[in-house]
């Protein structure tokens, strides 16, 4: 029998005879049920420690993982029962791809899947010290670090020289959560800051990398929305006009250059453990409306699952796809 790891899925330690009570042990002691954990089953064990956000200590996992190998950590066994994400060696070879938010999470893991593919990627976010770890995890790979806030056209004008002439791709996937705020509630800070980052700075990187497409007469952009651009009960007022946005954002720029040999499509992520931050002061209001739908989320996913479905559309392999939203979210739109 393969042993439990941090590896292994949050629903084989919860069905393994040994692991079951040691995990329950655990969520008894928080106060917590099994069924907190329904939407998690698939994920690895690790994830628990991003997805706490800092509340829970790596030392727990291994803790977990020692109680359940007789006081030791064994091997990691490639037949963990997790997905694993599975590199196309050179399916970006020879192409510069530009990623935004690409310090942390799906942006993180977008940057390093195109790097560990070949790709020349250009590497932004806000958090220098984020990026510079990013770029020194890859030796071998090459990534161009841009630290540079994408609401800023000096930021942009940056983004774009440091990619040189030619860009293939961007994934346009920095994003910041609302404060769950309805409509009346929202703070002109809130709402400028949401609407800046999410729609207006995917807008104006992509009206700044477009004429380079145009003259190579080729190239993807590859823009994250969320389950929030889909329905209107995922978040709060802001944040879920800025995902809608995207979308149309998304349509008109895939209508408009399809003849010109670019292809822009979306990828909506359902729930993904990230340790994305929320506002300290989330909206009672909103966050109880939103509560029994949220509760209804039926999985959620890694970041390089979300990489892997952002990848697709960046890569040559979405070669008839333009101007669609690739819902990434284990089913969750079609409840
Ligand atoms: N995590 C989820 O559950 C989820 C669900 C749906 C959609 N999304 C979307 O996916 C995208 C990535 O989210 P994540 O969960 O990986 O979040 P994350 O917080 O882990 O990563 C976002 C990154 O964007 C960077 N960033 C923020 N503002 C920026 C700016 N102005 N300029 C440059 N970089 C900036 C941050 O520094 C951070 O590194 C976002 O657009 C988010 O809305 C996330």
């Amino acid at each position: 029998m393969t042993a439990l790891t941090a590896s292994s899925t949050i629903g084989t330690w919860l069905d393994d005879p040994v692991g079951g009570p040691i995990v329950k042990g655990l969520l008894e002691a928080s106060g917590a049920t099994e069924e907190t954990l329904t939407p998690l089953r698939t994920l690895p064990l690790q994830q628990l420690v991003t997805l706490s956000q800092g509340k829970m200590p790596q030392s727990v996992v291994d803790d977990l993982v020692k109680q359940a190998n007789g006081g030791v950590i064994p091997e990691e066994s490639e037949a963990s029962g997790a997905w694993q994400e599975t590199v196309t060696s050179g399916r970006f070879g020879g192409q510069t791809v530009v990623v935004t938010g690409a310090a942390s999470g799906i942006g993180l893991a977008t940057a390093s899947r195109i790097a560990r593919e070949g790709g020349r990627v250009v590497a932004v976010d806000v958090s220098a010290e984020k990026l510079q770890t990013f770029a020194a995890s890859l030796p071998n790979a090459e990534i161009i670090p841009v630290v540079g806030d994408i609401t800023k056209q000096e930021s942009v004008d940056a983004i774009v020289a440091a990619a040189g002439e030619r860009i293939d791709g961007l994934a346009n996937v920095a994003g910041v959560n609302d404060d769950f705020s309805p409509l009346h509630e929202t703070s002109d800070a809130m709402w400028d800051r949401v609407i800046g980052i999410n729609l207006t700075g995917a807008f104006k990187l992509s009206r700044a990398v477009i004429p380079a497409m145009i003259a190579a007469g080729s190239g993807r952009i590859v823009n994250v929305t969320s389950e929030a651009g889909l329905r209107g009960n995922a978040s709060g007022n802001a944040y879920t006009t800025s995902k809608h946005g995207v979308i149309g954002m998304t349509r008109s720029a895939a209508f408009m250059y399809g003849p010109q040999g670019l292809r822009v499509n979306a990828v909506a992520p359902g729930g993904v453990a990230t340790g994305i931050p929320f506002p300290p002061n989330v909206s009672e209001a909103g966050s109880a409306r939103l509560a029994p739908f949220q509760s209804a989320i039926p999985t959620l996913a890694t970041a390089e699952q979300l990489a892997a479905s952002i990848t697709f559309l960046l890569s040559e392999d979405s070669v008839n796809i333009n101007g669609q939203v690739l819902a990434s979210d284990g089913g969750w739109s079609v409840q």
